[in-house]
């Protein structure tokens, strides 16, 4: 009571944000994975919660408390991650901000360490893990109104970014560089481009993940309200 409709443009809303990497193992003690640190996935789900949302947040392995009056649900792999967010359905606005392992052993990991022998690494297959964010964009039946997703580029972001909101069918991408340069890995702060599906692009100057989050959380708020 007392606040104003403008401060909590969320209120009455489900938000749902994937954050942190997969862990894909290879056997109890080692695993594939892609660098995050879950930095900027977790302050989305924060300012969405400032913002009135209820937020329920699917969250890979990440060192970061969870974010507060957000509902966490922690998972490892990206089956894992998966399945959380279905459950997690209906949502107002999807955010896909983890970095999910592109591959995992075909092996399945079984319970016991695998042990140097000597002669080299047995050969690994890999199979490619299930694209969430394409699942959910293109889901058929329930898909959230809003569905935003993450781009890691190294090179050519905006490019690679509009080929990727085309082929994953979400109504947003939030591209950054992630090349060493950009020193946006783990760290503090983020330049980003929001990519719309009609290829419009909107450039932020170099932001703290907070204020990336709160931004982005206030532009989808509009389009939402729109
Ligand atoms: N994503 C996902 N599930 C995957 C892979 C990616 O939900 N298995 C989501 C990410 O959370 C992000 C977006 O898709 O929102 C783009 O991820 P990115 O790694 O940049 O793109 P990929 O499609 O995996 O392509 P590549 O890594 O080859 O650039
Ligand atoms: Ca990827």
């Amino acid at each position: 009571l007392g606040q104003q409709a403008g401060d909590r443009p969320l209120a009455g809303r489900r938000v749902l944000v994937t954050s942190g990497p997969t862990h894909e193992p290879i056997d109890p003690v080692r695993y594939i994975a892609n660098r995050s640190s879950g930095r900027q996935g977790h302050a989305i789900a924060a300012a969405a919660a400032a913002a009135g949302a209820a937020v329920t947040l699917v969250s890979g392995p990440v060192a970061l408390p969870d974010p507060p009056g957000v509902a966490v649900v922690r998972v490892e792999t990206a089956r894992q991650m998966l399945e959380a967010v279905e459950a997690a359905l209906p949502a107002d606005i999807a955010v896909f901000a983890a970095a999910v392992a592109d591959w995992r052993p075909e092996q399945e990991a079984g319970s016991k360490k695998i042990k140097k022998d000597g002669t080299g690494p047995a050969p690994m297959p890999l199979v490619e893990n299930p694209d969430i964010l394409a699942t959910i964009a293109r889901l058929p039946v329930g898909r959230p109104p809003l569905v935003v997703g993450f781009a890691a580029e190294t090179d050519t972001v905006v490019e690679h970014a509009r080929a990727k909101i085309a082929r994953k069918g979400c109504d947003l991408i939030v591209a950054n560089d992630v090349s060493a340069e950009g020193g946006v890995m783990g760290g503090a702060d983020n330049t980003v481009h929001l990519i719309r599906r009609d290829g419009a692009v909107e450039t932020w100057p170099r932001l703290g993940k907070e204020e990336v989050a709160r931004r982005l959380v206030a532009h989808v708020a509009g389009l939402l309200a729109g």
